[in-house]
């Protein structure tokens, strides 16, 4: 068990069950889960016992919009649902952050506790507080930063994961590798076949790992008014508009994947990296098997980065990857980026 500390709330990260039946002692608690895992979510409680009541809702995105908030904010209020009682997020990141919303605002807050059950959840999206729901076809569009009190991580979740679903969550594993943590990306090259097979122990190292380093950036940068947390966006800048211009058919971690090629081919055009960096990604995508994304729309893509949040007056705030665990930040005049992303040969180094 490990405790993270922000300005108003402390959130418990564990993979004990104790700690989390420890902390809804005393509670009304309300499990969400989406509809597809509604049978994961009633074992899990059957097992363990320490659930008042059960909800499930839309599968995917789907979910992440104000009527499901809605309809979450009526069952509480017609269950007499206080905000000392506890709103529970069973599975994926689309479930953390439509549930990870509703409990920040009824009754101003109350209180959080999130068991991610995709590889991608348990080390990102159910760590840092960021949720979000979509509006009018955008993705995140209003949301709040609120730290769920208990994030409870059980690798056996992931054995029913789908195949793509996994390699989504590797993706953005591969991702903390490349730009901050060396030993972590050769740990998994030299555990591939036990990654693949997804086993327990390899797991669960890789998960800690990753939760550490995400863990240690959002501690220095809750709200992201400093910059720190810009250094999680490696290979976003691109994959988000990868992500986008696929119509959300692509999945967020494979986006990522790809986008950190192509802007790893952008980095050594701004002097900042080595051309054997690239090799090394497309080793990667290679051995991890990463499905092959065959053909971009470069002037779709171009579309998205012009409308990307991280543009300020002008200018791109962009984490360049600079070698093996090794990231600068650099603020780069939108269109000097553009005019470089539009270079198919970047796009051709595939
Ligand atoms: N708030 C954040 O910091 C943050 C960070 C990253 C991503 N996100 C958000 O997370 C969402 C994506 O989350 P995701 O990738 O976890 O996908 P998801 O929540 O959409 O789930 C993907 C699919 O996996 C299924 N699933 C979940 N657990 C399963 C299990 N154990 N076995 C079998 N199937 C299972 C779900 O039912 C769904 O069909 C996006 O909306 C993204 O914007 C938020």
């Amino acid at each position: 068990m490990e405790e993270l500390t922000f300005n108003d709330r402390k959130t418990i990260m564990t993979s004990d069950i104790k700690d989390l039946r420890n902390f809804l002692e005393g509670r009304k608690s309300i499990l969400i889960t989406q509809r597809y895992i509604s049978n994961l979510a009633k074992k899990f409680i059957a097992e363990n016992l320490l659930i008042s009541e059960f909800f499930d809702i839309e599968d995917g995105e789907e979910a992440k919009n104000l009527g499901t908030v809605m309809s979450i904010v009526d069952y509480l209020g017609k269950n007499n649902i206080g905000r000392f009682d506890c709103l529970i997020s069973f599975g994926g990141g689309s479930a953390s952050d439509v549930v990870g919303f509703t409990a920040s605002i009824y009754k101003r807050g109350m209180e959080l506790a999130i068991i991610p059950t995709t590889l991608l959840s348990m080390i990102d999206a159910s760590i840092g507080g960021k949720n979000g729901i979509d509006i009018g076809g955008t993705k995140n569009q209003i949301g709040t930063f609120y730290q769920p009190g208990i994030v409870y991580s059980n690798v056996n979740f992931l054995k029913s994961l789908s195949e793509i679903e996994y390699k989504s969550g590797l993706g953005e594993i591969i991702k903390y590798g490349l730009s901050t943590d060396r030993n972590l990306l050769s740990f998994m090259i030299n555990h591939i076949r036990e990654i693949e097979a997804r086993d327990e122990k390899v797991l669960k190292s890789i998960v800690t790992r990753s939760q550490k380093i995400k863990m240690g950036i959002v501690k220095e940068d809750e709200r992201e008014t400093e910059g720190i947390r810009e250094v999680l966006n490696v290979g976003h800048t691109v994959g988000h508009a990868i992500e986008s211009s696929s119509g959300f058919k692509i999945r967020h971690g494979i986006a990522v994947v790809y986008g950190m090629l192509v802007e790893c081919e952008l980095s050594i055009k701004f002097g900042l990296a080595e051309p054997s960096l690239c090799n090394t990604i497309r080793e990667i995508i290679k051995k991890f098997n990463f499905p092959v994304l065959e053909r971009f729309n470069i002037n779709e893509i171009i579309k998205y980065i012009t409308n990307d949040k991280k543009i300020k007056g002008g200018k791109i705030n962009f984490p360049a990857l600079k070698g093996i665990g090794e990231t600068e930040i650099i603020r780069i005049d939108v269109r000097d980026f553009l005019r470089e992303v539009k270079d198919e040969k970047i796009w051709l180094a595939r």
